[in-house]
């Protein structure tokens, strides 16, 4: 676990403007930097930064973020690996509070001897005819060989010796390129097509290697080491990102050389998994970088059972809006020997047309039983429970329950009985484009400054409420504050507030402050707004008692009195 005072602090120390520049380039734009928006597609700029804030929105698309969020949207890396990096990037060391995860220490050494490694190995294809004919008989060009760093690796024991200063380091061994076995070294790789493994970061972290001709395995990769885990890890991600991005899509393919071919045709935006299964990891990774995943395994029956997997493993990280589709390709044919059969326009088709995940889970289910039988319709349910119940999008997981029902014949209700789950109803949540139509509401204006200024909230009477969202949300804002001893930041703020119900609200007030003039005075408006909802619950409550004219008792007389001092008193102050 990263301590939260440490992303404070990460936070304070860093400039989103240099991190965002290491990505896109930025235009002064009044108090705040502007550019086309990464995120989406556009002709005129409307992702906006703000410096003294240190967050970003973007106004076409909703994007919006610190510069942790930033990272990780636009690489694709996960929270911590977003710090790690970050923190990298100006010689902080990331604190681990104690837990149980693990600690990973990476030497920095061991990604230049990946570095040195992937060099040689590139230099020793260009001297090997042999290497480069298989490369090309595959219909591989010397560019798509170069985009993805592949090599070759000479059929000796100890090739490394040429590529690396000492043979004996340690840490070689600890990259996986080396074999210790009693005593003796060598080469893990020998004789075989190199495929670099690179992470997001554009850092070597492993490598697979094919055999030329025949020979077991055919394909022999890195093993886990501090630099690489398969699971976590995609192959080609860091040369598809653009492309996934440009298309707001991503192809899961099974194999190296199937990434390689389609970007060799023409489709950059292909991914694979490395010899695992398609993990949960993947699938968050991937949905943070694009609006749809195309699953596509070989069509074979271990390529059926992938695609299995990959459905079971994503189900509780669909969201409503993001599609996610598999293709099935002909049995005897992989992406890669498909697409150079069929050519580029042909596999894009296919993409096209992939079934979307609802389609093919109820073509799985429903083929594994007979529903003209009530067994059949009973062992539909049954089965259809585990999988439904892993969803948590609402509208994709109403939909489907509603669909088992009617082909069990019975009603949501009874279904929803039956496996014990909460039932799904109407809307789930507070649309916030409804608090545009009420521009005069002081809470509004309240919690603008807030964002603003988050240490304001100290200021705020301490059994402060209000009614509505955006009340609910400077609750959890002084709440927070109070745990939080530190000085504290919009950007915190904005961090601490990612992906919880409250962000909707925090996020229209940041479109909001980003236009308000830098000479703002921020506390005097905070103040202002502040007695200007305190004099308006006052009239309310006199009103109230006001009606009750001569039926108040002696309490509620006093209680009038008093709330009418009160306002003399706020009053006078104004004056
Ligand atoms: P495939 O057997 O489908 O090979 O393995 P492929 O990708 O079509 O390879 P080519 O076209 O014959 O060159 C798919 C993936 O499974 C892993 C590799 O990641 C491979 O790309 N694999 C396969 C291994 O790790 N080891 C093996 O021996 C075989
Ligand atoms: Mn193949």
């Amino acid at each position: 676990m990263i301590p939260k005072s440490f992303i404070q602090d990460l936070l304070n120390r860093l400039d989103i403007v240099d991190v965002i520049e290491r990505y896109v380039t930025l235009k002064k734009a009044g108090t705040n930097f502007v550019a086309c928006c990464p995120f989406h597609t556009e002709k005129s700029p409307s992702f906006t930064v703000s410096q003294s804030k240190q967050f970003y929105h973007c106004f076409g698309c909703g994007a919006h973020g610190t510069a942790i969020g930033f990272v990780m949207e636009h690489t694709g890396m996960g929270f911590v690996e977003a710090i790690e990096d970050l923190a990298k990037g100006i010689g902080l060391a990331v604190p681990q509070e104690a837990s149980n995860i693990p600690q990973h220490k990476v030497a920095p050494d061991l990604y230049d001897l990946m570095q040195s490694a992937t060099r040689y190995y590139r230099e020793q294809l260009k001297v090997t005819p042999r290497a480069i004919e298989y490369l090309k008989k595959r219909g591989l060009s010397g560019e798509v060989a170069a985009r993805f760093g592949i090599g070759y690796s000479p059929d000796d024991w100890q090739n490394l010796k040429a590529a690396v200063p000492n043979y004996q380091d340690t840490s070689l061994v600890e990259t996986g390129l080396v074999i210790e076995n009693e005593g003796k070294r060598y080469d893990r790789f020998r004789d075989r097509v190199m495929f670099p493994i690179v992470n997001v970061r554009g850092q070597i972290i492993g490598f697979g290697g094919r055999v030329l001709d025949k020979g077991e395995p055919k394909y022999l990769n890195s093993p886990e080491t501090t630099l690489f885990e398969k699971g976590h890890e995609l192959y080609g991600l860091y040369q598809a990102q653009k492309a996934i991005r440009a298309q707001q899509r991503v192809i899961v393919v099974e194999g190296y050389m199937d990434v390689v071919a389609l970007a060799q045709s023409g489709v950059e935006y292909a991914v694979a998994t490395l010899g695992t299964a398609t993990t949960s990891f993947h699938v968050q990774k991937l949905l943070r970088l694009c609006e749809q995943i195309v699953f596509c395994f070989d069509g074979d029956k271990p390529g059926q059972k992938a695609a299995w997997r990959a459905l079971e493993n994503a189900l509780p990280h669909l969201q409503d809006g993001k599609r996610l589709c598999f293709l099935f390709l002909p049995e005897e044919h992989d992406p890669d020997t498909y697409i150079r059969e069929y050519g580029h326009d042909a596999f894009e088709r296919e993409v096209e047309n992939a079934l979307p995940l609802s389609g093919y889970l109820l073509r799985e289910l429903t083929s594994q039983v007979d529903l003209r039988t009530q067994e059949g319709r009973s062992a539909l349910l049954k089965n259809a429970q585990p999988l439904l119940t892993a969803i948590t999008a609402p509208t994709t997981a109403l939909l489907l329950r509603k669909e088992i029902a009617a082909l069990v014949g019975v009603t949501q209700a009874e279904l929803e009985a039956l496996w014990s789950v909460k039932p799904i109803a109407a809307a789930p949540r507070a649309v916030p484009q409804k608090l545009k139509r009420n521009p005069a509401s002081g809470v509004r204006t309240l919690l603008r400054c807030l964002v603003m200024q988050p240490d304001l909230a100290r200021e705020l009477p301490r059994d402060w409420q209000g009614e509505g969202a955006e009340s609910a949300a400077i609750v959890a804002l002084v709440d927070w504050l109070r745990e939080s001893a530190d000085e504290t930041s919009t950007a915190a703020l904005i961090q601490h507030f990612q992906d919880t119900v409250h962000e909707s609200v925090f996020v229209a007030a940041q479109g909001d402050i980003m236009q308000w003039p830098s000479n703002f005075d921020v506390r005097a408006e905070f103040a202002g707004v502040l007695k200007k909802l305190r004099l308006d619950a006052i009239e309310a409550e006199m009103s109230a008692l006001l009606e009750k004219g001569l039926s108040m008792s002696p309490v509620e007389r006093e209680l009038r009195a008093s709330l009418q001092a009160e306002k003399n008193q706020l009053k006078a102050v104004s004056a």
